[in-house]
C-alpha cells in the first residue's frame, strides 16, 4: 500500500486489512474443509451409501448469526470512517478546486491560485470545495486514502489532515477524455515554517477571493438589486450564508454553497418569499472560479451591528 500521509489513512487501512483477514480466513476454511471431506468421506466400496441428513437447527442458526455479526461489525466500522470523512471539522483551511479538461485549478481564499499543485501545511485540517467546469472528474490522493467525484454544476467536499510533509500524487480517477491519464497533480505538504515561506514567496493575486467576488458583484450589477436594507428588488445577502431561507413555494432551505450557486445560475427555482422572480440567470456568464469568488464574498457578509443597516460595498 502507498505510504500513509493523512489521519484517515491508518483508519482506512485497518478496515481494509480486517476485510482481507476475514476473506482469507473463510476462503481457507471452506477450501480446506472441501478437500479434507473429499478424502475423509470418499466412497470406499461400490455399494456404500451415505447417511441421510435431515438438517440441523443449530447449524442453520450458527451460519446465519455469525455472518450477520460479521457484516454488522463491517457496517459499523465503515460507517464511522465514512461519517468522519463526510463531516469536516468546524475550523478548516479552505481551498477551492475547479477541475477541467485536463487540469486542476486551486484557489485559496487569500487570492492565491495554483495549477496542478496544492500547497498545504502539515497537521492542519484542510477542506476542499470542488466543482468541474466541463465533465465529471475525480480527485484521488492515494497517500491520503481519499477520493471524491468532481461534478459540473455541483459542489462536492473533501477534507483531510496531512500527517507527514512530502509531495503526494493527485490523480484524476474518472475517465474524462483524451488526456485523462495526464490530469495529475501534486499535493505538497510542508512544515509550518516552510509553508509560511512559500506563502510569503509566492505571487498572490493582490486581492482575496472575497474582494474579487465583491468586484464581480458590482461588475455584474448584483449590487443594484441586492442591497443591505432589503429595500432593493432582491433580498439582502448580509448574514445569509448558513441561515434558513423561506422560499415563495412555502419551503425553507439552508443557504449553503449549493443553494447560493443554484440561486445565481438558476434563480427562478429559488425565489425568496416576498420577492418577484425578476433575477436573470448568470449561467455561463460567470466562470466557475467567479462563482466561487462570489460565494466567498457572500460568506464574508456577516451580520454585525455596524453593517446591519448599511449598504453592501
Ligand atoms: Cu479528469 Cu479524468
Amino acid at each position: 500500500l502507498p505510504e500513509q500521509a493523512s489521519t484517515m489513512a491508518p483508519r482506512v487501512d485497518a478496515l481494509y486489512y480486517f476485510l482481507i483477514a476475514i476473506t482469507a480466513f473463510f476462503t481457507l476454511l471452506v477450501a480446506g474443509l472441501v478437500i479434507y471431506f473429499a478424502f475423509k468421506y470418499r466412497r470406499k466400496s461400490k455399494d456404500e451409501a451415505g447417511v441421510a441428513i435431515h438438517g440441523s437447527m443449530w447449524l442453520e442458526a450458527a451460519w446465519t448469526i455469525i455472518p450477520l455479526i460479521i457484516v454488522l461489525v463491517i457496517f459499523g466500522w465503515s460507517s464511522s470512517i465514512f461519517f468522519s470523512m463526510a463531516r469536516p471539522p468546524a475550523h478548516t483551511l479552505d481551498v477551492y478546486v475547479v477541475g477541467k479538461q485536463w487540469m486542476w485549478k486551486f484557489q485559496h481564499p487569500d487570492g492565491r491560485m495554483e495549477v496542478n499543485e496544492l500547497h498545504v501545511p502539515v497537521g492542519v485540517d484542510v477542506k476542499l470545495t470542488m466543482t468541474s467546469q466541463d465533465v465529471i472528474h475525480d480527485v484521488y490522493v492515494p497517500n491520503f486514502r481519499l477520493k471524491a467525484d468532481v461534478l459540473p454544476g455541483k459542489y462536492t467536499h473533501m477534507w483531510f489532515k496531512a500527517t507527514k510533509p512530502g509531495k503526494y500524487h493527485l490523480f484524476c480517477a474518472e475517465y474524462c477524455g483524451t488526456n485523462h491519464s495526464g490530469m495529475v497533480g501534486w499535493i505538497i505538504v510542508q512544515e509550518r515554517a516552510e509553508y509560511e515561506q512559500w506563502l510569503a514567496g509566492s505571487v498572490g493575486q493582490g486581492t482575496t477571493m472575497a474582494q474579487a467576488g465583491e468586484k464581480l458583484f458590482k461588475d455584474l450589477a448584483c449590487s443594484s438589486c441586492h442591497q443591505a436594507d432589503t429595500i432593493g428588488r432582491g433580498p439582502t445577502l448580509i448574514g445569509l450564508y448558513g441561515s434558513k431561507v423561506a422560499l415563495d413555494n412555502g419551503s425553507t432551505v439552508m443557504a449553503s454553497d449549493a443553494y447560493l450557486r443554484d440561486s445565481i445560475t438558476n434563480p427562478r427555482s429559488n425565489v425568496v418569499a416576498g420577492f418577484q422572480p425578476v433575477m436573470p440567470s448568470f449561467q455561463g456568464i460567470v466562470s466557475e472560479e467567479g462563482l466561487l469568488q462570489l460565494l466567498e464574498y457572500i460568506k464574508s457578509l456577516k451580520a454585525t451591528p455596524s453593517n446591519a443597516t448599511g449598504v453592501i460595498s
